[in-house]
């Protein structure tokens, strides 16, 4: 995956630096509270423009960071089509148009209640929602059984402690994935320090500063069991 990763930085390093720009003038409008760090950020971006899926679910906007993140790689593939879930709708408001039209649908309410609504054809599974462990169990069962093995799958906020905590959305997903024996790639500053110095040479040699300026990095990447 590293090896994946670094070369994917290479070859969509253009693209890439035009995009932080652009969600540094998000950001500095004020009206996006952002929580995807950086390097996950660009690694999402980076994967998402790899692996070129029609169908693209993102579970938890809120403000609509990640939002952005996502429609600007469907928009740089020239292809590709979002869906989003979540409780609240700021991401409404502050979601630019010549990112969401033609390629973005937002449905509001709790997923629980529009699970149907997932694409059956999903080629890449964005999750960032809530963190507890009853609501994991449940994706666990309910969203990942509709999803093709094999998809490209994150989850936010499993690693921000070399471990996962336990009782948490973090600790269940990392026992499903090690059940079912499926490797799982994380940026983590405290969880995997080698792996983060890695990019972040890339990122240097290419002159790739980040949106943000975050360096926690807690998601994990990983193929649908
Ligand atoms: C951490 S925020 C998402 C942050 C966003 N991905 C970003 O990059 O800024 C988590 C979001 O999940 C939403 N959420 C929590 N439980 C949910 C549920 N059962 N169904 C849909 N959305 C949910 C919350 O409303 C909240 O906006």
């Amino acid at each position: 995956m590293l090896e994946l990763l670094t070369g994917l930085y290479r070859t969509h390093a253009d693209d890439l630096a035009a995009v932080i720009d652009r969600q540094r003038a998000l950001l500095a409008t004020g009206s996006i509270t952002p929580q995807l760090d950086d390097v996950e950020a660009e690694i999402t971006y980076l994967l998402l423009r790899h692996h070129r899926p029609s169908q693209v679910v993102e579970i938890g906007t809120y403000y609509g960071w990640s939002t952005a993140w996502i429609l600007s790689a469907l928009r740089d593939n020239g292809s590709g089509h979002l869906s989003s879930f979540d409780l609240v709708d700021h991401v409404r408001r502050t979601v630019p148009d010549d990112l969401a039209t033609g390629r973005w649908t937002f449905h509001p309410g709790d997923l629980r209640e529009n699970l149907e609504k997932v694409p059956h054809d999903t080629g890449y599974l964005f999750v960032d929602a809530d963190h507890g462990r009853r609501f994991a169990r449940w994706y666990l069962e309910h969203l990942f059984g509709r999803i093709t093995p094999g998809t490209p799958t994150s989850v936010h906020d499993v690693f921000h402690l070399p471990r996962a905590r336990p009782f948490t959305e973090g600790s269940e997903v990392l026992r499903r994935l090690e059940r079912t024996g499926t490797p799982w790639f994380t940026a983590s500053r405290p969880a995997a320090p080698g792996a983060l110095r890695a990019l972040d040479a890339v990122r240097a040699e290419l002159g790739i500063t980040g949106a943000r300026g975050t360096t926690r990095n807690p998601m994990i990447f990983f193929a649908m069991p």
